[in-house]
């Protein structure tokens, strides 16, 4: 190898010698004579320049790259000692860095950390390792201000990878024990998040384990071309409002070969996304798939271009949902559902326009317009005695809904304010409409 590269730089650097030497002699020939040993040597000199300029940068090029690890920066990883601002100088480190930057969490140690935001723009690419366990603050005093717990502020082309033993783990309990979802006597107060992705294009998070978060587990937000495989999101069924994945203002996002189980929705879609696939997904428990809740306060809200197709949902409270309040405006529209196995769900298929999760939601007249969804190919079993129910906004009906080769078990259809066709073999068919 080496001496490859010797016997090419020695061809490289006869072969420019004799490029010179021709462009000199053609010079002297043109009458610049008295000029032709200074041309000559000042001409190699730059050749010269050229080619270590060119070594150095193919050596760039070819280097691996650079690792830094969180220990390097005095993070101890006892699961004890505060290892937040080792962090946050190991990352200053890796997002000033110059070709591609591994910034490496390491395997086998548990890291305490307090709120945290690693913020870009950054110089390079950058790979976030995560071998080991990254374990939140309990103390609620520790948030102070902050909604979030970690958080990834603008780095375009990052890539966030677990290796398939990386775990982030929210240590949510106290704020469970502390939601007035479990306790009546208590404030309804938001929690963190435990893991937020902001204002960041050229997303990626692969291989990665998210449990018990505080609140929501992981949120993707203002986000584009993302791509999210291979990650195992979980917390107790009735952990409050602890949803898997979060999408919103997102565009271009695929979600794929994962596995979600906790207690508020798999994976749910907010306004302002666009052009989302969900692949190969399991759920349960939890909430199901949804789209929304969109038109809260009532807001103008977009979602298109949404597909769902393999998805696998057990023992969920939905199956796949669009949901939202009255009195908001906008369009869900363009949503394919397909290819889709439930088992033991309480509404596998679900359009709710009169969603409300606040002690009341007044009667409006405006609604968020549901148009063009389409489910095909949609097989299981129904937990209650529903097993389709579209209730739709009277003034705004459902348009464009399709029903392709459905056919849940153990519960009826109820279709109300809504443009549905069958196609294919439909089961149970809308009793009204
Ligand atoms: C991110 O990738 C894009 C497209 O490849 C590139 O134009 C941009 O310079 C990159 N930015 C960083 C910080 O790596
Ligand atoms: C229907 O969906 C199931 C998954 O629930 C899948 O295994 C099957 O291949 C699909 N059928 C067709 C015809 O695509
Ligand atoms: C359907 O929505 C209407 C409001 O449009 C509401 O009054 C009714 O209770 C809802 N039905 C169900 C079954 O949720």
């Amino acid at each position: 190898m080496a001496r490859c590269c010797k016997l090419v730089t020695v061809f490289i650097l006869w072969a420019l010698l004799m490029l010179s030497w021709c462009e000199a002699s053609r010079n002297s020939l043109n009458g610049y004579d008295n000029s032709y040993g200074r041309f000559k040597s000042d001409s190699l000199i730059k050749r010269r320049d050229d080619i270590s300029r060119l070594k150095s940068f193919v050596k760039a090029s070819l280097r691996a790259p650079i690792t830094v690890s969180v220990s390097d920066f005095g993070a101890k990883g006892d699961g004890e000692t505060d290892d937040t601002q080792a962090f946050v100088d190991a990352w200053k480190k890796a997002c000033s860095s110059n070709g591609a930057v591994n910034l490496l969490v390491p395997k086998g140690k548990t890291y305490f950390l307090k709120p945290i935001q690693l913020t870009g723009p950054c110089k390079s690419p950058l790979t976030v390792q995560i071998l080991g366990t990254l374990s939140a603050s309990q103390k609620r005093s520790d948030y102070k201000d902050s909604s979030k717990w970690i958080m990834f502020d603008g780095i375009d082309n990052l890539s966030v990878d677990g290796g398939g033993t990386g775990t982030v783990d929210g240590n949510g309990e106290t704020w469970w024990q502390n939601s007035c979802k479990w306790n009546k006597a208590k404030p309804c107060t938001k929690a963190p998040t435990a893991v937020t992705f902001y204002n960041s294009n050229n997303l990626r998070v692969n291989n990665l384990k998210v449990r018990n978060a505080q609140q929501i587990q992981i949120s993707i937000e203002k986000c584009s071309d993302v791509e999210v495989t291979n990650v195992v999101v979980t917390a107790p069924g009735n952990s409050p409002n602890t949803d898997g994945i979060h999408i919103t203002n997102t565009q271009n996002i695929r979600v794929s070969k994962s596995i979600i189980g906790t207690g508020d929705d798999c994976i749910s879609i907010e306004s302002g996304s666009q052009n989302v696939q969900i692949n190969d997904i399991t759920c349960g428990p939890g909430h199901g798939i949804s789209i929304g809740s969109l038109g809260d306060d009532n807001s103008n809200a977009f979602v298109s271009g949404v597909t769902v197709d393999g998805a696998k949902l057990s023992d969920t409270d939905n199956g796949v949902r669009i949901k939202t309040y009255q009195g908001g405006s906008g369009t869900a529209s363009n949503i394919i559902f397909e290819n889709i196995q439930m088992e033991n769900v309480k509404n596998p298929i679900i359009i709710d326009q009169d969603y409300c999760d606040k002690s009341k939601c007044p009667q409006e007249k405006s609604a968020v317009q549901v148009r063009n969804v389409v489910y095909r190919n949609i097989s299981g079993t129904s937990a209650s005695d529903n097993a389709i129910t579209f209730n739709c906004s009277k003034n705004h009906p459902c348009q464009g809904i399709v029903l392709d080769k459905v056919n849940i078990k153990g519960g009826k259809a109820t279709c109300t304010n809504a443009n549905v066709i069958d196609k294919g073999a439909v089961l149970p068919q809308c009793s009204s409409t």
